[in-house]
């Protein structure tokens, strides 16, 4: 049973309850979403599914289910294996009541762009959207018949660019799954409104990659929001302060 311990006691079970927990009002959004150890670590041998149990992967699903695209950096697209996005008939019909495509889009964020055109990302019904350079756009035609490239700089990809692009599709409410190289960039560029962390009850150990390196800078405070229970698990949702 997953426990709502803020705002306001009570239960937040079932797919329904959690995209009401996670549909944010704002047509303009960007989430940050993280799962780590209580020792900070975001991944296990290179993945964050050890990290995770069954309540944080149903508030992975809910966040999914009411953004409008999911932004993922290409390293963890690739170490994790990223597959289209694929949602439950009642989530889909949930989203069309939304007045929300059936299902998020997958944006796919890579400087070099050298994506494998085979990978099973690019697999899904729907076109994903890579945002990378303008030299990238140029050369990688083979990439281009399976995605669409597109342009988000010269020489390095501008996040406040890719977000723009994003929010002319009419994608406003992002939510980013990482990974900690991408955070960084747009926690730099101000662009983050709320991160979700899922803190495990777990103590990973040295020598793993930690939340820490979302943030070179002085200490940035946010605000707690909402936080969820399950299994020993905390669910929180914190958001910056308005800039
Ligand atoms: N615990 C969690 O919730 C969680 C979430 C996500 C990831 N992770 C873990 O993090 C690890 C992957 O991390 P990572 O170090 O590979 O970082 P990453 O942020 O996933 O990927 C970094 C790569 O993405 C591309 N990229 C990201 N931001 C970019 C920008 N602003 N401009 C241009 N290119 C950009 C670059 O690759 P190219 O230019 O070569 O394409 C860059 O080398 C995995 O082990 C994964 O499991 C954990």
């Amino acid at each position: 049973m997953i426990r709502r311990l803020l705002p306001g006691p009570g239960t937040a079970d079932g797919g329904e309850e959690l995209e009401e927990a996670y549909h944010h009002p704002a047509p303009q959004h960007l989430r940050l979403n993280f799962v780590a150890s209580l020792d900070g670590a975001i991944e296990i041998d290179g993945r964050s599914g050890p990290l995770g149990g069954p309540a944080d992967k149903q508030a992975f699903r809910a966040m999914r289910a009411v953004a409008d695209v999911v932004l993922v950096a290409s390293g963890t697209a690739v170490r994790e294996r990223y597959g289209p996005v694929i949602l439950d008939d009642p989530a889909r019909a949930r989203r069309l009541a939304r007045q929300q495509s059936a299902r998020p889009a997958l944006a796919v964020v890579s400087g070099q762009g050298r994506l494998d055109r085979g990978a099973r990302m690019f697999t899904g019904p729907d076109r994903v959207l890579v945002l990378t350079t303008s030299q990238v756009v140029s050369t990688r035609t083979d990439l281009g018949e399976v995605a669409d490239l597109i342009d988000c700089g010269d020489g390095e990809v501008d996040l406040r660019r890719v977000v723009a692009e994003l929010r002319e599709r009419g994608l406003g409410r992002i939510l980013c799954e990482g990974g900690p190289f991408l955070a960084r960039g747009l926690m730099r560029a101000g662009l983050v409104d709320e991160l979700c962390l899922t803190v495990s009850p777990l103590v990973a150990g040295v020598g793993r990659q930690t939340l820490a390196e979302i943030w070179v800078g002085p200490p940035v405070p946010l605000r707690l929001e909402a936080v969820l229970e399950a299994d020993g698990m905390l669910l929180t949702r914190y958001a910056t302060e308005e800039r």
